[in-house]
């Protein structure tokens, strides 16, 4: 035996959207620099970070919850750092020091490429900056994780939407979109291990834009065609979208391009014009029924989802009506609803808030009709043949659980197939949260 130092274990707990969840790999390689490899169990950690979200007041609680259950751990093992991450990281900052002294660092979204020296303790505990130089530059080259055939990849960041209920603006800051060099390289270097889908991410995807090989300026549209001539690539999509920001370009690509997949998330909040402009959405429901139009003759057999809040200040019945009007009008695949959630610094935060009864039930009436539309779109699959990718051994025997076009997941029984396989799947059932199939021959 060498005695070799053992390496240091990580821990990270990643709340809110996928941004996040590339956010904590991207963390994850940075501090494998330093020696650290992940664990699943928070008790052998010698390094538990919480990447957070402050998108509801809900999400920015579960913060300091999970760090007083903490406390017991930093008692038992006072070596253990904890660092917190992500957006309340950057809407905190220091605040987050003087509620939890349990916490070691803080480092918001734009700034964890400094993780490691501020482990090291050569840089300051608390770091929100939005600095000038990209955290792309300076972190390590990605890693397609555990084998996983489909992966996430961050095109563009920020928001200058300002819709007057939401955080993102202030946490993730302006709109910027990384090179289309880099993003093609990045692609193919996961392509080239093993990774077969990937998801452009961004909190505003389609207003991705930037120079392309040619010279041009390019927008989402034309960097899909450019990611689908990757051999070895077979699936794209990306998340999230503005209606604002669908181009003609990028409709047009859901026709043209075989590898985008029939899949949309579109969100637009509610189908009542009045509430759509006090949310400084700056679309009208029309507007956005024509966009779905304009999608759907590009792509028919496209699926919709998108995300409603209920209750937004101000909204009265009929408005709420408009929104039900609006979800049945579309058909949606699958749609997320939430209760308005006031967030501090954001222009609707000191509105009247709807009595909180009243707001209970028109989110479950959003969620009620949501929730038969999906049931519905699901239990339309069946008799489908549809693409899976399979992406991990299914429960029983034999039998393997990926993804179809999509999204929905697809129990198969393929005793001879791997994980990161693409395979053609005819739907025969569709159980509540999934559906099953057998191989096409
Ligand atoms: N960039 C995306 C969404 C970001 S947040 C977009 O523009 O659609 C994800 C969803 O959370 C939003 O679409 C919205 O439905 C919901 N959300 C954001 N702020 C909220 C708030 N203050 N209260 C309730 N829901 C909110
Ligand atoms: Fe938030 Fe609106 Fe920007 Fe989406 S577009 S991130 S909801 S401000
Ligand atoms: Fe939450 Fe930040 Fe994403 S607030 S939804 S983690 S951008």
């Amino acid at each position: 035996m060498t005695d070799q130092p053992q390496p240091k274990k990580l821990f990270i707990k990643t709340y809110g959207c996928q941004m996040n969840v590339y956010d904590s790999q991207r963390m994850a390689e940075a501090m494998a620099t330093e020696g650290y490899v992940l664990t699943e169990d928070q008790a052998e950690a010698d390094m538990v970070l919480l990447n957070t979200c402050h998108i509801r007041e809900k999400a920015a609680e579960k913060l300091y919850s999970d760090l007083g259950r903490l406390k017991p751990l930093k008692a038992a093992h006072p070596d253990l750092k904890i660092g917190v991450a992500g957006c309340v990281a950057q809407a905190e900052g220091e605040v987050i020091r003087d509620r939890a002294p349990i916490v070691d660092l803080v480092v918001g979204p734009q700034a964890y490429h400094n993780l490691p020296a501020m482990v090291r303790g050569e840089a300051a505990a608390v770091n929100t900056d939005f600095p000038a130089e990209s955290k792309f530059d300076h972190l390590p080259r990605p890693l397609a994780t555990r084998r996983a055939p489909a992966a996430f990849l961050t095109v563009q960041e920020g928001c200058d939407k300002f819709c007057a209920f939401c955080v993102v603006p202030y946490t993730r800051g302006a709109e910027v979109s990384r090179p289309a060099a880099r993003i093609l390289a990045e692609a193919r270097d996961l392509v080239a291990r093993g990774v077969r889908e990937i998801t452009l991410l961004g909190q505003n995807v389609n207003a991705w834009h930037g120079e392309g090989a040619d010279g041009r300026d390019w927008g989402l549209g034309r960097l899909i065609r450019a990611l689908g001539e990757i051999d070895g690539l077979d699936r794209i999509r990306y998340t999230t979208s503005h209606p604002n920001d669908m181009a003609d370009d990028l409709i047009e690509a859901h026709g043209a391009e075989p590898k985008l997949m029939p899949y949309l998330h579109l969100p637009v909040q509610s189908g009542s014009d009045r509430v759509l402009k006090a949310m400084n959405r700056k679309h009208t429901a029309a507007q956005y029924l024509h966009l779905i139009d304009r999608i759907r003759a590009a792509r028919p057999d496209i699926m919709l989802t998108s995300d409603f809040i209920a209750a937004f200040p101000g909204e009265t019945d009929e408005d709420h009506r408009d929104t039900l009007r609006l979800i049945e009008q579309v058909g949606f695949g699958t749609a997320f609803s939430f209760k308005y959630s006031p967030r501090p610094g954001t222009p609707a935060a000191g509105r009247a808030l709807v009595p909180d009864d009243v707001a209970d039930a028109r989110l479950h009436e959003i969620q009620a009709l949501l929730a038969r539309q999906q049931r519905a779109a699901q239990d339309g699959m069946v008799g489908r043949r549809l693409g899976v990718l399979f992406e991990k051994p299914g429960r029983l025997q034999g039998q393997m659980v990926g993804k179809s076009d999509y999204l929905h997941a697809v129990f198969v029984p393929a005793p001879q197939a791997g994980v990161g396989e693409l395979v053609e799947v005819e739907i025969d059932a569709s159980a509540p949260n999934s559906l099953v199939g057998r191989l096409v021959a």
